[in-house]
């Protein structure tokens, strides 16, 4: 009876601020939007792997050796190599390609950060190809710091589903949802190309917390309203994800959109 009468209450609230200005729908704001009010919860998301989920490689988060570190495997010689350009710094690699022969890749994207660290190439037709040898970064002492193949005990051709180039280590449709915010896979099919996009290429926060326009609006007018913050409910403070364990509650990741669905509250 308790919930019932919190909820017509929640919806009550809801439709009075909406009463005088119609709540738009809510969209994705980015991060830097947040800093103002919650700098510690961005402080502390910053030093966190959700902030590193996904990233363009550069020399601040590249972990893996590149200075000509040479990788055998199955008789396959794979070799993670740099170019120094007036841009900065690019990471390589010469590998096995889709018709089985060397090539030489530049890479686009880490991916993930510890214990492993794997890395992203760029493919026609829109697509990123995560590579299957990936970076242990565990220290030396946990056997870390150094490249292994993630399928060790087989050897896998180019033609095998399981070739990195290959629907099985495809990015758009295999990882990107999960490592991104607001992603959205853009495939046609029709021209069996891909125009993924992300409103911010990390685990950010509206991935969890869902779009927050509606709930900058929310707390910009309550701040020239006296701060009447804390009584108010939380659907009514414009946020539409609750994530509080404590309260029993579950959630689920919506498929395609990447926003979260409440199932119990
Ligand atoms: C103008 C200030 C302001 C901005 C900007 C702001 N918030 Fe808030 N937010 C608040 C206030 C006030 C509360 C009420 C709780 C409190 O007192 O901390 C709150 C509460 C929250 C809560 C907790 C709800 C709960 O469980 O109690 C979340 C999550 C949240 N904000 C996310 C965000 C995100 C994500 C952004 C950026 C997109 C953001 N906020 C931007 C003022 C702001
Ligand atoms: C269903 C969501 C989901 C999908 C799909 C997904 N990931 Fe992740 N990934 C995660 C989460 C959650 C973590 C953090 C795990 C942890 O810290 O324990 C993670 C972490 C990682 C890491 C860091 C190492 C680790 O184990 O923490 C790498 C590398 C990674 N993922 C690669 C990939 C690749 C490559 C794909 C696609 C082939 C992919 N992921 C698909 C959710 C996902
Ligand atoms: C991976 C999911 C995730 C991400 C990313 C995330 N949060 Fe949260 N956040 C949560 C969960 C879950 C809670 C609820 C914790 C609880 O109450 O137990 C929470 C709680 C909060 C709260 C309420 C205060 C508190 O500490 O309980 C605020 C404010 C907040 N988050 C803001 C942010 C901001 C700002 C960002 C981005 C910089 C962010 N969150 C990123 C999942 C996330």
């Amino acid at each position: 009876m308790i919930k019932i009468l919190t909820l017509i209450l929640i919806s009550l609230s809801f439709n009075t601020q909406s009463a005088d200005t119609p709540m738009p729908e809510a969209h994705f704001v980015g991060y830097t939007a947040c800093i103002s009010c919650h700098e510690n919860e961005v402080t502390q998301w910053q030093t966190s792997h959700h902030n590193k989920a996904m990233q363009h490689a550069d020399e601040t988060n590249v972990l893996g050796d590149f200075n000509q570190s040479v990788f055998k495997n199955y008789g396959l010689m794979t070799t993670f190599y740099k170019k120094y350009t007036d841009k900065g710094t690019q990471f390589w690699v010469q590998t096995d390609g889709p018709d089985g022969k060397l090539q030489d890749y530049p890479i686009k994207y880490t991916f993930g950060v510890y214990p492993l660290q794997q890395y992203l190439i760029e493919f026609p037709g829109g697509r990123l190809q995560a590579l299957d040898i990936a970076w242990d970064s565990r220290s030396k002492e946990q056997g870390g710091q150094r490249w292994y193949h993630l399928h060790p005990n087989e050897k896998i051709t180019s033609n095998d589903v399981l070739h990195w180039t290959g629907p099985n280590m495809n990015w758009n449709y295999m990882c990107a949802f999960c490592h991104s915010t607001n992603l959205d896979k853009n495939y046609n099919s029709e021209t069996d190309t891909y125009k993924t996009s992300w409103s911010e290429i990390n685990v950010s926060c509206e991935a969890c917390h869902g779009p927050a326009s509606q709930h900058l609006l929310w707390a910009e007018k309550s701040q020239k309203d006296n701060n009447q913050f804390k009584t108010v409910p939380l659907k009514a403070m414009g946020l539409l994800n609750q994530l509080d364990e404590r309260k029993e509650i579950q959630w689920s990741i919506e498929q395609n959109k990447h926003t979260i669905l409440i199932l119990k509250n």
